[in-house]
């Protein structure tokens, strides 16, 4: 697989981050998987909105209220676009994917689902798409199936089976792992759900950014990812979901934007999706996100997969020839993020002694306990490769791996 199906060159320097020095040292970012540098596209479409046109959306009739508007919705559009929506209609912005997972729970959930019903989740879930479920678990009186992990970091479509009852009324499954990369088989678990009329969720925050995302193809109910991790600003995200579905589920928050009309005496609501968004949105989060995909677009996104796949190999070759390196997971489909233990270092310690080497990696936990707990680890050293990483970086990164766990001794 060549290393340059992408123009890593003009890509780099797109990222102002890149230029930073760390501790007197060249930025290696390795933490993609947390979030992602901002691109230029991204950072002068927010620019944009926040110096020349800055006003509330939906609400005015002023030049500058419409101006936001067409922005905002063209964004909206350009979101459906990216991953294959039906319609823009589908996208409802959120705050990022964990507001995405709890919406959905509040309201699809909420609505759907009452006592002894079973929802069907993975050992290898993000908190995010757990906790959301407990919550809701506590209201409601529902059972969570939990399908394991085998031991390298797979779950056969078998495993999936097992777990689907006649009380499972949904799947809310992982895409990809932000801890192992496992890509998970999610047409296949959509497929079979669907046989059984089981609703499903994918958690899709790890995937969307790193290669083409069709959800008619996939054959899901609903999705939920976040712009930070996609070369998009923070604080906004999306829960996509069928036309239908959305249309059936009742509003989550209530207040400005979302209603029809408001009396006392009854409040009917806006069409979907506004009907989810409540309140002044995060205008200038959607526009940078917008642009994130249009970016993206223009780069190709089997490109970057194909070179993200090529950075995951080179990544794996060198770890697996260090002594003391153990990594955690061996999916053959799987994601550029690696996690890995070194024997007789903690995770913390690498983590730390690596940044004062100008590399930026994730140690932890990783929002995932349950999976340390299924690997039998407190923390694990990760790192996750963006659109923009080189081989070299990474042959920059094993040197200095290599020097601190000659500190450590
Ligand atoms: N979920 C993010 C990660 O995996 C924060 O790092």
């Amino acid at each position: 697989m060549p290393d340059r199906t992408l123009d890593l060159d003009a890509i780099r320097s797109e990222f102002p981050l890149l230029e930073r020095r760390v501790h007197e040292q060249p930025l290696i970012y390795l933490d993609n998987a947390a979030t992602t540098p901002r691109p230029r596209p991204v950072l002068d479409a927010v620019a944009g909105f926040e110096t020349n046109f800055t006003a509330n959306v939906h609400r005015a009739v002023h030049e500058l209220s419409a101006e936001a508007t067409d922005a905002y919705e063209g964004a909206r559009k350009a979101v459906a676009t990216f991953i294959n929506a039906s319609r823009h209609e589908e996208i409802v912005w959120t705050r990022g994917t964990t507001e995405a997972i709890n919406l959905f729970a509040n309201s699809w959930g909420g609505s759907n689902l009452s006592e002894g019903d079973e929802i069907l989740l993975t050992v290898m879930e993000h908190h995010a798409n757990i906790v959301p479920w407990q919550l809701l678990q506590e209201r409601l009186g529902l059972v969570l199936n939990v399908v394991p992990v085998a031991d390298d970091g797979t779950i056969g479509l078998d495993a999936f089976l097992e777990h689907m009852t006649d009380r499972t009324k949904l799947a809310a499954v992982t895409w990809t792992s932000n801890v192992l990369g496992t890509i998970n088989d999610v047409a296949a678990i959509c497929s079979a759900a669907r046989e059984r009329g089981i609703t499903t969720l994918l958690d899709a925050a790890q995937a969307v950014p790193h290669g083409p995302v069709d959800v008619q193809a996939i054959g899901c109910d609903a999705i939920a990812f976040s712009g930070h991790k996609m070369y998009g600003p923070t604080g906004i995200g999306c829960l996509w979901a069928r036309h239908e579905l959305l249309e059936s589920m009742p509003p989550w928050q209530g207040g400005g934007d979302m209603i029809e009309k408001v009396t006392f005496e009854r409040t009917t609501y806006n069409d979907v999706p506004w009907k989810f968004e409540a309140g002044t949105p995060n205008i200038s989060g959607a526009i940078g996100l917008g642009a994130a995909t249009t970016w993206l677009r223009s780069l190709g996104m089997d490109a970057v997969s194909a070179h993200e796949q090529h950075l995951l190999l080179h990544a794996l070759k060198l770890l697996r020839g260090m002594d003391r390196v153990r990594i955690i997971g061996d999916a053959p489909h799987r994601a550029a993020v690696v996690s890995f233990l070194v024997d007789g270092i903690h995770p913390h310690d690498l983590g730390t002694f690596l940044d004062r080497h100008g590399v930026a990696i994730r140690t932890g936990h990783h929002c995932a306990w349950p999976l340390m707990d299924r690997f039998g680890v407190p923390a694990t050293a990760r790192i996750s490769m963006g659109l923009y990483n080189t081989t070299e970086e990474l042959d920059e990164f094993a040197d200095r791996l290599v020097r601190v766990i000659d500190v450590f001794g």
